[in-house]
Parts: C-alpha cells; sequence; structure tokens
C-alpha cells in the first residue's frame, strides 16, 4: 500500500537563471514520460520548454518523495482539458502545476478535493504608460466584476496592476482546480478580497452567481515583489503553507546518456530563448 511521507506541498522553482546547455537539457529532458518529452520538445521557445520542464520534474520529485514511486515508473496522464493526474491512486491526493515569468510552481495536498494553482508576473515594465494600462484594463472589463474591479483600480498605477494580477490568480487557481480551463465565464466568479497581500492571505472569498461558496479556500502570497501565486482548495483541512524555494539541482537525478540525447541537445541548441517581442 502506498504511504505519504508528506502531504502539503508548495513548491516554487525560479527557472529564470537556468541556461542549460544541450547536453544537460537532454539529460533532464530524459528523466521524464515520452509522451511528455516530445510534447516540450515542439515549444518554438527555449523559455516555453524549459518552464514546463521544469513542472514535469517539480512533479516527478513531488511523486517520488511523498509516494515512494520509483521516477522511471510515474506515469501521469491528462484529463481531456489537459489537466495532468496520476491514474489507479487509491489515496486522495492533489497537485497542479503552474508557470510564468521566473517561476514554475507546484501545489499539492492530500487534505482536499480539488485543487488548482497559478503564478502570475506583475509585469510593470509593460504598462509604463498610464494609457497602456488603462487600454489593457479596457480589453479585460469583461473578465471582472464591478466589485473587483473596485479592489483593483484601489491605488497607484503599480498597486493597481497588483491588484489585477492578484485576481487573476484567483480567478485561475479556482478554474484550474475544477479543470474546465479559462473557456469557462469568468464573469460569474465573484471574488471579495478585503486584505492587502502581505504573507500568506486566506480570507478571501468567492461568490458563485451570488451565492457564498464557502467550502472552497483561497492561500494567496506573493513569490517575491514580482510574483503573486495563489492555490485554491475545495473543502478539507489543509494549513496554509509558504512557498519554499527549490533548487533545480534538486530536481535532477543522475542518468547515462542515451542515443536520442544527441539529436535533443541540438534541437534544444538551435532554439531561441524567447519570442523578439518581449526583449
Ligand atoms: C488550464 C489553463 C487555464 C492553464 O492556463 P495558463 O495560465 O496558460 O497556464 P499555467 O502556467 O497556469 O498552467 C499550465 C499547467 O496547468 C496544467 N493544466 C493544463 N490544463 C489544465 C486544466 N484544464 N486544468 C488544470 N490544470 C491544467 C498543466 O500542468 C500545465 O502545464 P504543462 O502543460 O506544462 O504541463 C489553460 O491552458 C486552459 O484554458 N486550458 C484548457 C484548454 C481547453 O479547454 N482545451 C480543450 C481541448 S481543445
Amino acid at each position: 500500500m502506498l504511504r505519504m511521507s508528506k502531504s502539503e506541498v508548495r513548491w516554487a522553482v525560479n527557472i529564470a537563471k537556468w541556461k542549460p546547455c544541450g547536453v544537460d537539457w537532454a539529460k533532464a529532458l530524459s528523466l521524464i514520460q515520452e509522451n511528455e518529452q516530445e510534447r516540450i520538445c515542439r515549444f518554438t521557445f527555449k523559455r516555453d520548454a524549459k518552464a514546463s520542464l521544469v513542472g514535469r520534474l517539480m512533479l516527478h520529485k513531488l511523486i517520488r518523495e511523498t509516494l515512494k514511486i520509483p521516477n522511471e515508473v510515474i506515469h501521469f496522464e491528462r484529463t481531456e482539458k489537459g489537466k495532468p493526474f496520476l491514474p489507479k491512486l487509491a489515496l486522495p491526493f492533489h497537485f497542479n502545476v503552474s508557470h510564468q515569468g521566473a517561476y514554475t510552481v507546484v501545489a499539492a495536498s492530500s487534505s482536499t478535493e480539488l485543487l488548482g494553482v497559478d503564478v502570475m508576473r506583475i509585469d510593470v515594465e509593460r504598462f509604463e504608460e498610464e494609457a497602456k494600462l488603462q487600454d489593457f484594463f479596457y480589453t479585460m472589463r469583461r473578465q471582472f466584476t464591478g466589485r473587483e474591479w473596485t479592489n483593483i483600480r484601489n491605488g497607484d498605477r503599480k498597486e493597481q496592476l497588483k491588484n489585477f494580477y492578484r485576481h487573476w490568480c484567483l480567478k485561475e487557481s479556482y478554474v484550474k482546480a475544477v479543470g474546465v480551463g479559462i473557456g469557462m465565464n469568468l464573469l460569474s466568479l465573484d471574488f471579495n478580497v478585503s486584505q492587502p497581500l502581505t504573507g500568506i492571505v486566506t480570507s478571501t472569498l468567492l461568490e458563485i452567481n451570488g451565492k457564498l461558496e464557502d467550502s472552497w479556500k483561497f492561500e494567496e502570497q506573493l513569490l517575491d515583489e514580482e510574483h503573486c501565486v495563489c492555490v485554491a482548495l475545495k473543502s478539507g483541512n489543509s494549513v496554509p503553507q509558504p512557498f519554499q524555494l527549490v533548487q533545480l539541482d534538486d530536481l535532477l537525478l543522475p542518468c547515462t546518456e542515451l542515443p536520442s540525447h544527441n539529436q535533443w541537445a541540438a534541437d534544444f541548441e538551435a532554439k531561441e530563448e524567447e519570442p523578439q517581442i518581449w526583449r
């Protein structure tokens, strides 16, 4: 029978400084299951491939350490909408991944019915001009309720952006917990934020179509000044956790070189880091 050594996990890996050479990339890639290797190799840009691979490596570490399953037999499946899960698991264990900006994060819990996580970069540089911020808010006007916009538009430009991404994380963490994807009507979700984002905030409430959803809890926090993260949890008695910074080396395992490595190494080295437009 599977036993769990640690049932609550909040991990973050800062991938901004990870610049693997082709060979190191290929070794890391060989630690995950084959269909995911192929998916990750299809990314155009290194940035996206690295973020997704680190998410996978974090999930492997999570399952190795909590469920004591050897790396080579860990095999995830995805729901129709793309949410990864571990099949044939007799015990309740929920996990989710998110990657954005400098971070890839994983949250997991054995004491909840559903779990979703979302990390967002508070992109201040992109909105240095007030007009750009207002245009952005205008294009997003249908994603947030009147109450949410009042809370978002509270404070100076920097504060408003922080409020915006905080609300975005709240919505996405819920959407990811239920696993339906971003296609859902985000206006039906109405978050009532009552505390500033310092430490771990758990007081935010969710109403759906005017009804308080008191079985849901939201753990909001900042990873640093530029990144906010939220974990959505349904029911259960999980204790709020700070995110722990995990080093990339802690995700890797010793491995022997395979013939496929040469191709993976060359393909990776040929990719651009990120789209020109963001430079
Ligand atoms: C899920 C979704 C909201 C993720 O949004 P995002 O902000 O781009 O991405 P994040 O970085 O927060 O999360 C990505 C991770 O969430 C997980 N994920 C993917 N689909 C998910 C879903 N439906 N629910 C929860 N988690 C999901 C994956 O681990 C993914 O990382 P990976 O692809 O590298 O393994 C978005 O991809 C979406 O709307 N998907 C649904 C698509 C859909 O409806 N497809 C139907 C078939 S056409």
